[in-house]
């Protein structure tokens, strides 16, 4: 099922986690007075109440549970049920102490904290599908159900199981892939080391070895792993689908998790929720958030999404767990809607006391109303209330970024020729540079053509099948530009070796070849100069320059500096666009561009990390790409949300600790007069937003046309 709004509930979608298990009912009207009061109108409930909804095999205990349902709903409060499954009681664990999850050194580990189940565990999953389905059984009528949470935070402490059920699943798994046991030995390589097996049945866990684990073994149980907790999920939707259907049901992602292949699993999602806890002690934290919430966007085709849980303030699970100053939190709220959400939550509701997750801040914190956190509650629930018509409304990235979890689990496998290439570590220094520039960004996964946007980077595609490379191809051809990082094109699906040389499928449309990586020793860097390149962006020196771009500008002599990893090239068509300039790689090619068809291929043969930017200029003038809203003083971060008639909302944030003041003006130089949504105040062509301040402008359609 899918929708443009998240849930029945009108409007932004606030409030959180509230876990009333842990209170005597009392407690609860007040809770719900508070509620009110906020302006809360989802509360997220169940979520480690299984213990308390099933005492124990024998019986259910649902009285509890009744009254608060009701009880919130006579509130006006609506519910985002959990399924209950992410913690197993006791009892369960007791009956079956074959559930709980084993490690790659065999130790099992126990119960006492939380999410400890085997993925592939019979009797989890036969107990999780049953508890799912007395709950949906029960409530699927009730009218404060919004919303199904299935689970919780799938992948956050168990990843992986090395138990004997799990060995099984593994089998059953690769016997599906691959069919027999010679294709098996095929993809994985097994001539190699005396690896080859005479029937599935010889096959186990990539469990702890003396050396070097098969990495095509290794690389099929990321996917299976992956695959083997999405099929839990699947499980739990399949009985709400039956049982409820009509109402949206999620799961709670976690960000941009290596652990699971979010494009497969938000195929299996109504809508798409996040969990993101920025941390207040990094300055560049909204970076990297801004980061994964284009992910979210971008699972679902750029519906909306929702932020289920962020914390108020400090969170309790860092080594120094530092609280959001005054206006943080405000700002970062925004900054979820900014990059296309339709509500925000938080864990938790109120702030327990007791258990690991003691001081952990809440929208309710132990001092009570009289808390600072408290006030903050109230204003943002009255701030979202202003900005409530924005729901619906969708933002497009003007550039895309191309993103696949098979290349980040192979790229990050053993024995490369360095550890340093690390997929996040790579695409980082992109996405800051674009974020820097004021260029929102959409990803895309590596299965779809990536039609529509001028320019499409991809940071490392170590793994690549010529299936993806054919689509790529396809895409320059028909006039895209394509910029690829270092260190691409050098695996298959089994990771093995494309043959003829790196960067296999991609070496005629890069028009280039690798001869040899040169990765860098830690602590040192290489030197690349941009003598090629004019300061304007434009072609190298003593070329025709780009009719894209202007003309007549100096060289630019900035030297850039490469880290960890640099590659000896030779072109093959593509043209230099900036050197090596020390080390062993002096002269020779570092960063290059090839014409083809009606577009370019651009290859990045280094990893340049904060200076990659200079480099990515290029493509970006040359895609006439430019902020939204141009001039944008440092530090301050501007979105556009597009309602379908055709109002628009800029949402300025200003993530400095000085005052900054922005010219409302487009690239065109039209003037954006709109209202203020959040002071109700119409905005002349200009505006100061204060430190950690921001604005979201109202800009009517017709304005639009202008
Ligand atoms: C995660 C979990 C919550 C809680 C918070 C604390 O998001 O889903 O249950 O543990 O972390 O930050």
């Amino acid at each position: 099922m899918t929708m443009d709004r998240l849930t029945r509930v009108p409007g932004l979608l606030y409030g959180g986690d509230w876990n009333p298990e842990q209170w005597p009912e009392q407690v609860w009207a007040e809770d719900v007075k508070l509620m009110a009061e906020a302006g809360v109108n989802l509360v997220t409930v169940g979520v480690f109440s299984w213990a308390r909804i099933q005492p124990d095999a024998h019986g259910w205990d649902f009285g509890w549970l009744d009254r608060l349902l009701d009880l919130v709903h006579r509130h006006g409060v609506a519910v985002d049920l959990a399924t209950a499954t992410a913690s197993p009681p006791a009892w369960l664990v007791r009956a079956h102490p074959e559930l709980l999850p084993v490690t790659a050194d065999g130790i099992r580990l126990e119960f006492g904290s939380r999410q400890h189940y085997c993925p592939s565990s019979p009797a989890y999953r036969e107990a999780a599908v049953r508890l799912t389905r007395a709950l949906a059984e029960r409530y699927r009528h009730h009218p404060a159900l919004a919303l199904w949470h299935i689970h919780n935070e799938y992948g956050d402490h168990v990843q992986e199981c090395f138990c004997p059920a799990s060995a099984a699943d593994f089998r059953r798994w690769l016997r599906e892939r691959h069919g027999t046991v010679e294709e098996l030995n095929r993809s994985w390589g097994t001539a190699f080391w005396s690896q080859h097996y005479n029937s599935f049945e010889q096959i186990e866990p990539p469990r702890t070895a003396p050396g070097p684990v098969n990495p095509t073994q290794l690389l099929d149980w990321r996917r299976f792993c992956s695959d083997a907790l999405l099929a839990l999920h699947r499980a739990e939707k399949a009985v709400l689908d039956e049982v409820s259907p009509g109402v949206p049901v999620t799961t709670n992602f976690m960000s941009m998790l290596k652990a699971l292949d979010y494009w497969e699993w938000s195929r299996h999602e109504d809508l798409v929720s996040d969990d993101a806890y920025p941390d207040p002690a990094d300055p560049r934290a909204h970076v990297n958030a801004a980061l994964n919430y284009d992910l979210m966007r971008s699972l679902k085709g750029g519906r909306p999404w929702l932020l289920m849980e962020q914390a108020p303030s400090a969170v309790s699970w860092r080594p120094v767990n530092v609280p959001k100053p005054p206006d943080l939190h405000r700002l970062w709220s925004l900054q979820a809607l900014a990059r296309g959400a339709d509500g925000v939550l938080h864990f938790q509701w109120r702030a327990s006391v007791a258990g690991a997750e003691k001081f952990h801040s809440a929208m309710l914190p132990h001092r009570g109303t009289a808390a600072r956190g408290w006030q903050q509650t109230v204003r943002l629930g009255a701030e979202l209330r202003r900005l409530g018509e924005i729901a619906g409304s969708r933002l497009r990235g003007q550039a895309a970024v191309l993103l696949d979890w098979d290349s980040w689990w192979a790229l990050e496998l053993d024995d490369h020729p360095s550890a340093r290439m690390r997929w996040l570590d790579l695409l980082r220094p992109w996405y800051a540079a674009l974020h820097e520039r004021g260029i929102t960004v959409d990803f895309v996964p590596p299965t779809v053509e990536p039609e529509g946007y001028p320019l499409l980077l991809a940071p490392n595609l170590y793994l690549l099948d010529t299936a993806t490379a054919d689509r790529l191809t396809r895409y320059v051809r028909a006039g895209g530009r394509l910029v690829c990082g270092p260190f691409s094109g050098i695996a298959d699906r089994h990771d093995h070796i494309h043959p003829g040389g790196h960067p296999g499928p991609l070496r005629e449309l890069l028009g280039i070849v690798v001869d040899e990586h040169w990765p860098i020793p830690d602590g040192t860097t290489t030197t690349v100069r941009l003598d090629g390149i004019k300061a304007d962006g434009t072609g190298p020196t003593g070329t025709e320059p780009d009719a894209a771009g202007p003309t007549g500008t100096e060289p630019d002599r900035t030297e850039l500096h490469a880290e960890h990893w640099s590659e000896w090239i030779e072109t093959e068509g593509a043209e230099t666009l900036a050197r090596y300039g020390s080390g062993a790689l002096t002269g020779r090619p570092a960063v290059t561009r090839h014409r083809y068809g009606a577009g370019s291929a651009w290859y990045l043969s280094c990893h340049l990390g904060a200076d990659v930017g200079r480099v990515l200029d290029l493509p970006l003038a040359e895609a006439g790409l430019s902020a939204e809203l141009p001039g944008l003083p440092p530090g301050v971060e501007a979105t556009r949300r597009h309602a379908a008639d055709g109002t628009d909302y800029l949402f300025l944030l200003n993530h400095g600790p000085a005052e900054r003041r922005v010219r409302l003006r487009t690239p065109g130089t039209a003037l954006l007069t709109g209202t203020d949504l959040l002071t109700g105040t119409p905005t002349g062509d200009a505006l100061t937003l204060a430190p950690l301040g921001a604005a979201v402008l109202r800009i009517p359609a017709a304005q639009e046309r202008a």
